[in-house]
């Protein structure tokens, strides 16, 4: 069986998205807005010996825009937020071998400046970041938010091809690896290995010298969790490491062999993309002792959190739908896949579903054994190469992942010792820290005009 890894899904918010577990006496996820509880995760993290910290991010408040906007402040779901960019450079001066994955937003980032923000965080963490690509699930609240104009589901993938091409030549292109050579008697950079880069595309334009020197990864470890059609076919072509939502083994099994699929249609191989599955879990000494510790959490969340949040994914109001309508009958040009991943099912269906694992997976709720031949169940009939794992209530889900899952597994041979310097060799198990010869971003490496 393959080696497993392991990722923390955070948010730099006093809820998870879309759930109101700020309440509960335990959670200490209220503090995201100190450095102490930064510090602490980060910690707990590296310690524990996870691969890496993913932040997740999101633009505007839909909640208030749309549905139960009264919902929404009473509960801080979603808002206020850190900027993920800022709480990375915090984890990263606190720690030495843990990876952090930023989320970025090819609809609102100004490609340009993102480029430099990134390697600017991959210098100073010696090659420890990622990019989780997205195209923006809250794309209505959020354009409206930077005053620009709405772009529809699928022509958001062509903008991010058209972002990710300009931020690979800055990358890649612009510095060669070996242009910095502050040789105090002679250059502090090597002329012949600086590159203007030209970009004219649909949607982004840019012309002239990298703003910062090729960085420790070059492009940073790119994830991506596209789950349309256009998704799919976007993170085929880009993305290292897929992120998928729980489910079922089949529905897992099936995502897993999608992604690979589009992987070898762009040209690259079927492990080209390691795939990650997000999960849930709730430690007990025994299954009934988790699923009590578990009910705590369900009892905080009212029908109103439930209906705002579903909104929140989707612009769509489940309450003022009857609850006999067929899922199949709603749109969205928001969040499709927490449409299409409810076909067969009733708006009725959904709130209870939605109410009680939210945007996430259904939890695997039980002992820490139990626990263990669950990941190992649905990574071996999932063909799957890790899991993200997305805390309950802060820090005690990871302690217990860390302290009491993790070990099993390593006692179980399915996690092995995380090596190398970089995030891409460690998460990838590239003999590298950069992009293989055979991903789109590697025909810009020194290819455009010669300064
Ligand atoms: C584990 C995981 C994490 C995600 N994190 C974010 C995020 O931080 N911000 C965001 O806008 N979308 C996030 N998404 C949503 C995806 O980027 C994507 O929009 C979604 O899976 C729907 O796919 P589609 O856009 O192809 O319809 C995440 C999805 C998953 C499964």
């Amino acid at each position: 069986m393959k080696q497993l890894h392991f990722g923390l899904f955070e948010n730099a918010q006093a809820n998870d998205t879309g759930r109101a577990t700020w309440r509960h006496p335990d959670n200490e996820r209220v503090n995201y807005d100190t450095l102490e509880y930064w510090t602490k995760i980060a910690e707990v993290c590296e310690n524990g010996g996870l691969d890496f910290l993913f932040l997740a991010d999101a633009w505007g408040w839909a909640e208030v825009d749309g549905v139960r906007p009264d919902v929404a402040s009473i509960e801080g779901l979603d808002l206020p937020r850190l900027d993920p960019f800022i709480v990375a450079s915090a984890i990263l001066a606190r720690t030495s071998s843990l990876g952090v994955v930023m989320t970025g937003s090819t609809l609102l980032e100004q490609p340009y400046a993102f480029a430099r923000r990134m390697a600017t965080l991959d210098q100073l963490s010696g090659g420890r970041i990622g990019w989780n690509i997205v195209t923006t699930g809250t794309a209505d609240t959020a354009v409206k938010a930077f005053g620009v104009p709405m772009v529809a589901h699928d022509e958001r993938y062509a903008m991010a091809d058209d972002f990710v091409e300009l931020v690979y030549k800055l990358w890649e292109g612009a510095w060669e690896p070996d242009a910095l050579t502050k040789d105090k008697n002679g250059n502090f950079a090597d002329p012949a290995k600086v590159h203007a880069i030209s970009h004219d595309g649909p949607y982004f334009r840019s012309e002239g010298y990298g703003n910062s020197a090729y960085s420790p990864q070059g492009t940073p470890v790119l994830f991506q969790a596209g789950a349309s059609p256009a998704g799919r076919t976007f993170g085929g072509r880009h993305g290292e490491c897929m992120f998928v939502g729980g489910g079922s083994v089949e529905q897992l099994a099936e995502h897993s062999r999608a992604i690979r699929a589009a992987a070898v249609d762009a040209g690259r191989t079927a492990d080209s993309v390691k795939v990650m599955a997000e999960f849930r879990c709730v430690v007990g000494e025994t299954k009934e002792d988790a699923q009590r510790l578990y009910q705590r959490v369900l009892d905080s969340q009212t029908p109103d959190v439930t209906v705002a949040s579903y909104a929140w994914f989707t612009g769509l109001d489940l309450s003022s739908y009857d609850p006999q309508t067929p899922m199949t009958d709603l749109h969205t040009e928001l969040s499709q896949s927490q449409v299409s991943r409810f076909a067969g099912k009733t708006v009725g269906d959904v709130l209870k579903d939605w109410h009680e694992h939210g945007a996430g997976s259904k939890a695997f709720v039980g002992s820490p054994e139990e626990i263990a031949d669950r990941i190992i169940e649905l990574a071996e009939g999932a063909d799957l190469d890790g899991f993200l794992l997305a805390p309950v209530i802060q820090p005690g889900s990871t302690i217990d992942f860390v302290e009491r899952v993790l070990p099993i597994l390593r006692e179980r041979g399915v996690v092995g010792e995380s090596n190398g310097a970089s995030l891409r060799e460690r998460l990838v198990g590239s003999d590298r820290p950069t992009l293989p010869d055979n991903h789109p971003a590697a025909r810009y490496r020194a290819t455009v005009a010669v300064a």
